[in-house]
């Protein structure tokens, strides 16, 4: 039996806070008008103290599993595609299976900028598609307001946070991910990049004095290499899939910069009114862009199961691919599962949280009685 990998679930979780343009100029030397016919940004949210990496995509996640109609306890893997995790390791993906209790499930991350989301779902179908799992979730969020400088105005105006999450489920009938593009070119990695803080440039006095723990970019040469790699990625992906651009509904890019997006579209003769955009309301938010659109479309109507779409991105590494994907929905459910989790989630996570406390203190009482064996 040929397995498929649907995408059966999709949620997102933006910060309350939003920070408009007009804000941006009182911090640094910007205004409106520059930021939006340079990039197509109005506003961006950004995470209060309270909010992190983890947190939001284990929100995000927990939407997605209400929407796919299944219990975290069926999850299998977890793979969380972020620029800006919690930390080095423990992987965010760990963290979060333990937010939203996904007792069973593998649990890492993946590091491919804003690429990573592609990647990440590319990663969870072939999974699916060889029998080794039947359920995933992937999510794609970031806090990128911690990592940049915001002094620099080169950076500063165009990231944002936010988290988006896909469930992915086996099926034997035809559709879902239909195929994927993934290519990277290391040699223009120095483009875009937070240097310091990684084992080859530990963070230090001298590091953090230089500025070297934000994001460094180089807007022009990314800028160029966006436009080319766009339109080139969806015309591979489409040739693979067996698909021409005429027979899909929708092409959802990479939110990085409206200019971007446009020049894709027009290289690609493809109808801007089919792409989506939301950037102008979120601004950059790397893996999360693409979720963040996507989930947008579905709920207001422009999505729908059958259509066609391709998702297609690019990032620091330099990283860039794209994805075709035959939309599907939610798969019927033999039986009604408890859908408890996200609609009583502060609850739910309470119940995590002691889960996860009760854990710990089961290790420290097994620590004291394999002491006392030794
Ligand atoms: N407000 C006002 N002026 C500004 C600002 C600002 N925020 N930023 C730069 N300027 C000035 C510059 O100082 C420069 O002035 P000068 O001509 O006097 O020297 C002028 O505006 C033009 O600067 P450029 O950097 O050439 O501006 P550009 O038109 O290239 O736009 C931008 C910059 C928006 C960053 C653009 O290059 C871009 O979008 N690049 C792609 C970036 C991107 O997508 N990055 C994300 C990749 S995804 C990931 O992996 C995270």
């Amino acid at each position: 039996m040929t397995r498929y990998a649907h995408i059966t679930g999709w949620g997102t979780h933006v910060p309350e806070k939003v920070l408009s343009n007009d804000d941006l100029s009182q911090i640094v030397d910007t205004n409106d008008e520059w930021i939006q016919s340079r990039t197509g940004i109005r506003q961006r949210h950004i995470a209060s103290d309270g909010e992190s990496t983890a947190s939001m995509g284990a929100l995000a996640a927990l939407r997605a599993l209400d929407v796919a109609g299944i219990p975290p306890s069926e999850v299998e893997l977890i793979i969380v595609a972020t620029s800006s995790p919690e930390h080095i390791f423990p992987s965010t993906a760990s963290l979060i299976q333990d937010h939203i209790g996904a007792t069973k499930a593998g649990a890492f991350d993946l590091s491919a900028a804003c690429s990573g989301f592609i990647f990440a779902v590319n990663m969870a179908a072939q999974a699916i598609r060889t029998g080794s799992i039947n359920t995933a979730i992937v999510i794609g969020s970031e806090t990128l307001s911690r990592l940049v400088n915001w002094q620099d105005r080169g950076t500063c105006i165009l990231f944002g946070d936010g988290a988006g999450a896909f469930v992915l489920q086996a099926s034997d009938q035809p559709g879902g991910v239909l195929s994927a593009v993934m290519r990277s070119d290391g040699s223009g990695g120095e483009l875009l990049t937070i240097p310091a803080g990684g084992s080859k440039l530990p963070a230090s006095e001298e590091t953090i004095a230089q500025g070297l723990h934000y994001i460094q970019m180089n807007g022009r040469e990314v800028f160029r290499f966006a436009t080319r790699v766009m339109a080139q990625a969806t015309e591979e992906v489409l040739e693979q899939a067996g698909l021409s651009l005429a027979e899909t509904q929708w092409v959802i890019p990479h939110q990085a910069n409206q200019r971007i997006i446009e020049t894709a579209a027009r290289r690609l003769k493809y109808p801007l009114e089919q792409v989506v955009i939301n950037l102008d309301r979120y601004g950059n938010t790397s893996t999360a862009s693409i979720p963040l659109a996507t989930v947008e479309a579905v709920e207001d109507g422009r999505l729908k199961p059958g259509d066609q779409v391709v998702f297609v991105g690019f990032g620091a590494g330099l990283t860039w691919g794209a994805m075709a994907v035959e939309w599907t929905g939610p798969l019927p459910k033999a039986e009604k599962p408890s859908l408890w989790p996200y609609r009583f989630r502060n609850l739910y996570l309470l119940y995590t949280r002691l889960r996860s406390g009760a854990l710990r203190i089961l290790r420290f009482l097994e620590g004291i009685i394999w002491g006392r064996q030794r």
